[in-house]
């Protein structure tokens, strides 16, 4: 049977404001998966990098998402083999949990002929992000799948729209330290105010708005986020010297990608694109902490897949 090659881009969850409905993918990093369909119900999983990741199918978040769609697949007598080269560093921020289960159901349909549609593909991957983080969250996992700016709307019943965005440069900085999302979601309070709840649906549907209109002034003042980031930041040495500094040079905005512990920045240009990443490195060198940085831009394709 015929083996495909499976590059899942890495994702920028909530973006700022729209915790858990807004995402966006990115040109890089992505990793690289190798999948062969056979025909014995059995799922076999190899990673060639080095994190230790679970083999078993129910443990592993590939495994999961895959589990779900052989399960609504007529014909019970397939199965997968799956490599997993993961380029996006687990507990990251980055998506990288979301990357291996929506590049694998991507790769599983593709196979199997696009047999599902992509609101299924992201229902099975949302499986997956269960295992990693215990809340079945889609706002990693749909512009990976689609690629660009997603909305979710709803995942009760699943209702993904893609938004069209302006042309950015996404600048990014991920310190090596680790946040869990399960922690980041845990400290959370459960409840907000209602005027908070009030700025946040503001800044929410401007930021929506910013991005339909290409109207970046827009967009800049609705990245704020008043429920979700003055918690989660005090668990990223150096995010509000980060944000300060990079809004001196004329970035349009950014904050905490997903849970952290990366953060990201939006520039108009890649001038200060690269600004961003200078002032990113020159906070953690003088921190003392380890980082990865990467200037890139917005994803529009998601997943892509080619035949070995
Ligand atoms: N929306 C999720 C969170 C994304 O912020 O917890 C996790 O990557």
């Amino acid at each position: 049977m015929k083996s495909i090659k499976i590059l899942a881009p890495a994702t920028v969850a909530n973006i700022v404001c729209g915790f858990d409905i807004l995402g966006l993918a990115l040109n890089h990093p992505q990793d690289e998966m190798e999948m062969r369909c056979i025909d014995k119900p059995i799922i076999t999983i190899h990673h060639t990098d080095d994190f230790n990741l679970p083999l078993v199918p129910e443990q592993n978040v590939a495994g999961a998402a895959l589990l779900a769609l052989i399960n609504e697949y007529p014909n019970k007598n397939i199965g997968f083999e799956l490599i997993i080269n993961k380029i996006i560093k687990p507990g990251s921020g980055l998506g990288s949990s979301a990357a291996s289960s929506a590049g694998a159901v991507a790769g599983a349909n593709y196979l199997l002929n696009n047999y599902f549609g992509k609101t299924d593909l992201i229902r099975f991957a949302m499986n997956g992000e269960k295992v990693a983080s215990g809340v079945k969250h889609a706002d990693n996992i749909a512009p990976c799948i689609y690629g660009g700016v997603t909305l979710v709307r709803s995942t009760s019943n699943l209702d993904i729209i893609p938004l069209t965005a302006p042309p950015m440069y996404v600048t990014v900085v991920h310190p090596q330290i680790e946040v869990k999302t399960s922690d980041a979601r845990q400290i959370l309070r459960k409840e907000v105010l209602l005027k908070d709840a009030i700025q946040q649906w503001g800044n929410i549907a401007g930021l929506v708005a910013g991005f339909l209109q290409n109207d970046y002034e827009l967009i800049s003042r609705s990245l704020e986020d008043v429920i979700i980031e003055p918690i989660r930041s005090i668990l990223i040495p150096g995010f509000d010297e980060i944000k300060k500094q990079c809004k001196e040079v004329g970035v349009i905005g950014g904050g905490i990608s997903g849970s952290g512990p990366s953060v990201f920045m939006f520039s108009k240009d890649e001038t200060t694109a690269n600004l961003a990443e200078q002032i990113m490195k020159a906070i953690y060198n003088k921190i003392g902490i380890n980082y990865y940085t990467y200037v890139t831009t917005i994803n529009k394709d998601g997943v892509k897949i080619t035949d070995c």
